[in-house]
C-alpha cells in the first residue's frame, strides 16, 4: 500500500543544535503512529517541518506519494494535513462553528453563510462522533471539548493526516479516554494519526507502531503489539528506566503547612473552595487528587499567595502567612512548581540562566554587598543545567527556544534549589520524559527524607498513589475524603473524585 506520508532524510539545525538528523518516517493510511523520545529529541521540530511551520535544511516530504514543499501551514493544509496544537488557537468569545469555519467560511452572494456553516459543522461532528454543540461559546467549554473543536477544525479543512503534539498533557483521565475513542474512530475511517506523548501506557493502548527519536535521530520503529514500555524506554534513554518508585519509610516531624477553614472565591464571587482544612508535616508528601475544576487550582493559588482568601488562615512553619505576598511566603520557606509554567513559572524571553536564577538574588555566595556576583550566578546556572540534564546549547539562550519538557525542568531545578521547607508541586512531571520522571520522583522522595513537607497535585493517579503518604480528594471545592496511601486504590479514589461516598479517617 502506498504510504499516506513519507519523510526522507529530514535535517534541521538550530544554532548549536542538530535538532533533526537524517530522519526517515513512513506512515500508512489509517495508521496511528506514536512519536516518542526524550525532552529535546526533536519530535516537535519534526512535526513543525511536516506542517510547514519550519523549513528543513535537507530532506523530502511525500504525501500520498506526491513530493511536496511546504512554505507555510497553508500549503500543508492544502495537501491534507491538520495539526492540533497544545495551546489551543481558538477565540473564546466565538461559537464552536464560528471557530471551526474561521478563515474558511462558506459564502453566498459575498456573505458568510452561517446556516450552511453550522449544518456542515454538525454533520462532520456526527460523522466522526465528536460530541460538541456547534452553537456553544468556546470560552465556556472544558479543555477536553475545546480540543475536540481543534480536531473538528482540521476535519472541516478535509485533513487526511492529523498531527497531535502531546494531546493528553492537559486532559483528565476521562477526557483522555474520550480522545482515544475519537482517534480510533478517525483511524477506522482511514485517517492517519501521528501523536507525540511521554506516557508509554498511551503508546501501548493507542498506537499501531511507535517511532523513537533520540538526539535528533530515529533509534527504532516498533510494532506496538510486539514491544513493551521497557523496550521503548531503552531505545529512548539508552538504559533501563525504573518505572516504579521505591518509597522509604520516614519519620514524621512538626507541622510545616497548616490550612484552616479556607474558603476562596472566583472572579464572579462564587465559592470555589469551601471550608478546607488540612496539615502537611515535615517528612510527608500529601497528595491532592480530583477531577480538574473542583477547586484544586484555586486552593493552590490561595496557598501560594496568587489569589486572596475569602475566609480562613494559612500557617507556614510558625508564621501566619494568610495575607503575605508571594515573595513573603517564598522568604518564609515556600517553593512552588506551578502547573501553568508559561504563565507563572517562567519568563520565556529571558535567558535560561536568568530563569534559573530568578529569586536567588539574595542568596549568600551569589551576591555581596547588594551586588550580584556574575561568576557565582553563571556557575550556579551551569550547575543546575548539568544536574538536571537540561538540553540547551548555552545558558544565555532565550528560554523560548527550549523544548517543552526542558522548560519544565528549568522550573523544577530552580525550585528544588530554593530549599524551601514546603514544596508545592503541581503536575511536576507533565511533559517530561520517562528518564526525567524517574529523576524528579527520586528528588521528591529525597526532599521528603530530608525532613521537608511536600504538597503534590497531580492529574496522574498513579503518580499520586506511588509518591504520596496521604491523599486528599477534592470534589466541588471541598475535601471529599482522605485516604492513607496504603489503602488507596484507583477505584476508591475514583469514587471520591466523582463525589461518591464520603470517607474521612483522621490520624
Ligand atoms: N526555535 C528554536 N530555536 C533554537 N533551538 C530550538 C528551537 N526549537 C527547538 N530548538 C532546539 O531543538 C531541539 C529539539 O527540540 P524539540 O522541541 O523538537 O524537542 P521535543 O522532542 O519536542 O522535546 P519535548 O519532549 O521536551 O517537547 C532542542 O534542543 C531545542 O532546544
Ligand atoms: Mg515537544
Amino acid at each position: 500500500m502506498p504510504y499516506a506520508l513519507e519523510l526522507r532524510g529530514i535535517v534541521k539545525r538550530f544554532p548549536g543544535v542538530l535538532a533533526n538528523d537524517q530522519i526517515d518516517l513512513a506512515v500508512e493510511p489509517g495508521e496511528i503512529r506514536a512519536l516518542v523520545g526524550e525532552n529535546g529529541a526533536g519530535k516537535t521540530t519534526l512535526m513543525r517541518i511536516l506542517y510547514g511551520l519550519y523549513q528543513p535544511d535537507a530532506g523530502e516530504i511525500y504525501i500520498h506519494s506526491q513530493k511536496q514543499t511546504f512554505h507555510s501551514p497553508h500549503d500543508a493544509i492544502r495537501a491534507g494535513l491538520g495539526m492540533v496544537h497544545q495551546h489551543f488557537m481558538l477565540f473564546p468569545s466565538l461559537t464552536v462553528s464560528e471557530n471551526v469555519i474561521y478563515g474558511a467560511e462558506p459564502t453566498r452572494a459575498g456573505f458568510v453563510d452561517r446556516q450552511t456553516a453550522r449544518q456542515k459543522v454538525a454533520e462532520i461532528a456526527r460523522q466522526y462522533s465528536l460530541q460538541v454543540d456547534p452553537a456553544a461559546k468556546v470560552g465556556r467549554l472544558p479543555v477536553g471539548v475545546r480540543q475536540r473543536v481543534e480536531i473538528l477544525k482540521t476535519l472541516y479543512r478535509q485533513a487526511e493526516i492529523l498531527i497531535l503534539d502531546e494531546p493528553t498533557a492537559v486532559l483528565t483521565p476521562q477526557e483522555r479516554d474520550g480522545l482515544f475513542a475519537i482517534l480510533r474512530g478517525l483511524a477506522g475511517q482511514g485517517k492517519t494519526i501521528i501523536f507525540i506523548t511521554h506516557k508509554l501506557h498511551e503508546v501501548m493502548s493507542l498506537s499501531d507502531n511507535a517511532t523513537v527519536l533520540r538526539d535528533g535521530r530515529v533509534t527504532a520503529t516498533l510494532r506496538t503489539a510486539a514491544t513493551s514500555p521497557e523496550e521503548i524506554s531503552r531505545y529512548m534513554v539508552g538504559r533501563e528506566v525504573m518505572l516504579v518508585v521505591n518509597k522509604p519509610p520516614v519519620q514524621l516531624g512538626e507541622t510545616v503547612l497548616a490550612v484552616e477553614n479556607l474558603a476562596v472565591e472566583d472572579e464572579t464571587g462564587r465559592a470555589v473552595v469551601r471550608d478546607v482544612s488540612f496539615q502537611v508535616r515535615a517528612g510527608e508528601i500529601v497528595g491532592i487528587a480530583g477531577v480538574a475544576g473542583n477547586g484544586q487550582t484555586e486552593l493552590i493559588e490561595a496557598i501560594t499567595g496568587l489569589r486572596p482568601l475569602a475566609v480562613g488562615r494559612i500557617r507556614l512553619e510558625k508564621r501566619e502567612v494568610s495575607q503575605a505576598t508571594v515573595a513573603g511566603r517564598r522568604a518564609a520557606g515556600q517553593a512552588y512548581i506551578p502547573e501553568d509554567r508559561s504563565r507563572v513559572g517562567l519568563a520565556v524571553a529571558a535567558s535560561v540562566a536568568d530563569n534559573l536564577l530568578m529569586g536567588f538574588q539574595k542568596q549568600p555566595g551569589l551576591s555581596r554587598r547588594g551586588l550580584l556576583s556574575l561568576r557565582g550566578l553563571a556557575e550556579h546556572a551551569v550547575r543546575l543545567i548539568k544536574q538536571y540534564a537540561i538540553k540547551v546549547a548555552r545558558p544565555t539562550e532565550p528560554a523560548a527556544n527550549l523544548s517543552g519538557g526542558n522548560l519544565q525542568k528549568v522550573v523544577i531545578a530552580r525550585e528544588f534549589a530554593h530549599h524551601g521547607r514546603l514544596l508545592i508541586a503541581e503536575q511536576p512531571t507533565r511533559g517530561v520524559d520517562v528518564g526525567s520522571i524517574e529523576f524528579i520522583h527520586q528528588h521528591l522522595l529525597n526532599y521528603r527524607s530530608e525532613g521537608n513537607a511536600i504538597l503534590l497535585v497531580s492529574a496522574e493517579l498513579s503518580e499520586i498513589m506511588s509518591l504520596a503518604d496521604r491523599i486528599l480528594v477534592m470534589f466541588e471545592g471541598r475535601i471529599a475524603g482522605e485516604l492513607a496511601a496504603a489503602e488507596a486504590s484507583e477505584a476508591k479514589l475514583g469514587l471520591l473524585m466523582a463525589g461518591g461516598e464520603k470517607i474521612r479517617n483522621k490520624n
